[in-house]
């Protein structure tokens, strides 16, 4: 056991804690930084993070100690799972650092990273020996143009798939997340699909709503039936891994695993167990939040692990958060403005 764990508040473990709609605290997503080297456009346009735009100073941004003393607090209220995002987490320096930290909480069961797999090459045996399980890679086409045009930056297909190789040599595990919009890739996916299915599983994601910036529209969503026939059909569902997985997962004849996405067409905030922390240590309990709950104040001001913990249960306690299920009956005017994905990582 840890000596840190000795701190853990009474209520460790804390499975009794649900929000209002009865859903526990499972899973836990750090944002490590919000900046990226690609301006995919359906998550930070070029247009609007340009060479301008003031990402945060590196002292906003929570240190790895701090970190680590939150996962482990979120851990005593029931958090088993710890996902790594950004913006592109492998641009913060010393990331498997902050990778050994974390697997040494006792009571984390499985540890995530999503990245657009640019530093893959140079960073994935360092990750392996860390203790990081597995990766999800971004890639929405191995059309180059496609691509190019997508990552907003032109960067070529084939960075990703080095970083893909990179990551399967290290023995990590690999997932791919594809965001799908129509007249963009969809028509790219059978490629995509063919490519890699004998190498990971991919998801196809239904392009979200979320930030301010990204000239989302319902027409360019595109439901999972025609996906599933842009792959090439004779598909089957099969059961999810656990209760809340975002992805509703099916095989082909072969046994080749696709998950569907399907947080517009199909919202899954029922089961939603899931908790967001930016880069400077607000927690968001939605994607779509308009704010959250400052956690670096109180936690520079010395708070102790009990106070942050009865901070923290009181917000999730309160949770009514449903956004995509209350998505149709929203106007864009009172569904206000939202965090941008580059601050919670998707
Ligand atoms: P596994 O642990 O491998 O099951 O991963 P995961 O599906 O929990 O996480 P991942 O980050 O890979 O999720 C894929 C994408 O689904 C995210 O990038 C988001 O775009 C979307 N997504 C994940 N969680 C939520 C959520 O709570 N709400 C909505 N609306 N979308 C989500
Ligand atoms: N819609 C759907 N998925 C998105 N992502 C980023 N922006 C969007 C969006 N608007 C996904 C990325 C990546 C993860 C960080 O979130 O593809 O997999
Ligand atoms: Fe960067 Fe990922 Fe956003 Fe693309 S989706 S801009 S890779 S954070
Ligand atoms: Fe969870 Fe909000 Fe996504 Fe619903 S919209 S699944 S509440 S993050």
């Amino acid at each position: 056991m840890s000596p840190l764990s000795t701190t853990r508040p009474a209520s460790a473990g804390g499975h009794s804690l649900t929000d209002q709609l009865g859903r526990p605290l499972r899973d836990l997503r750090l944002s490590v930084t919000d900046r990226c080297n690609l301006r995919c456009t359906y998550c930070m346009p070029g247009e609007v993070f340009g060479p301008d735009f003031a990402f945060l100073p590196r002292a906003e941004l929570l240190s790895f100690e701090e970190l680590e003393r939150l996962s482990r607090v979120f851990v005593g209220l029931g958090v088993n799972k710890l996902r790594l995002t950004g913006g592109e987490p492998l641009l913060r320096k010393g990331l498997p650092e902050l990778i050994a930290r974390l697997t040494a909480i006792d009571g984390v069961q499985d540890i995530a990273m999503t990245t657009n797999g640019l530093l893959l090459p140079r960073l994935a045996a360092d990750l392996k020996a860390a203790g990081l399980k597995r990766v999800t890679v971004s890639l929405d086409s191995l059309d180059p143009e496609v691509f190019g045009r997508m990552n907003g930056l032109g960067v070529h297909p084939d960075k990703v798939l080095d970083g893909i190789e990179a990551a399967l040599t290290a023995g990590l595990g690999v997932k791919i997340n594809t965001v799908v919009q129509r007249g963009v890739n969809d028509a790219t996916l059978g490629v995509l699909w063919d490519a890699l299915k004998d190498r990971a599983v991919l998801r196809f994601i239904e392009f979200m709503d979320v930030g301010n910036h990204n000239g989302w529209n319902l027409d360019a969503v595109v439901p999972p039936r025609e996906v599933l026939a842009q792959l090439g059909g004779g598909f089957r569902p099969i059961q999810a891994h656990y209760r809340g997985e975002v992805a509703a997962r099916h095989v082909d004849e072969q046994g080749h695993e696709a998950g569907l996405i399907t947080s517009v067409t199909a919202p899954f905030c029922g089961d939603c167990t899931r908790a967001r922390l930016s880069a400077v240590g607000v927690l968001y309990t939605c994607l779509f939040a308009g704010g959250g709950l400052d956690l670096r104040a109180p936690l520079r001001e010395g708070a102790s692990d009990a106070q942050l913990s009865k901070l923290l249960a009181r917000t999730w306690r309160a949770r009514r958060d449903r956004y995509s299920e209350e998505r149709g009956e929203l106007t864009a005017q009172q569904a206000g403005p939202k965090v941008e994905m580059s601050h919670i990582g998707g």
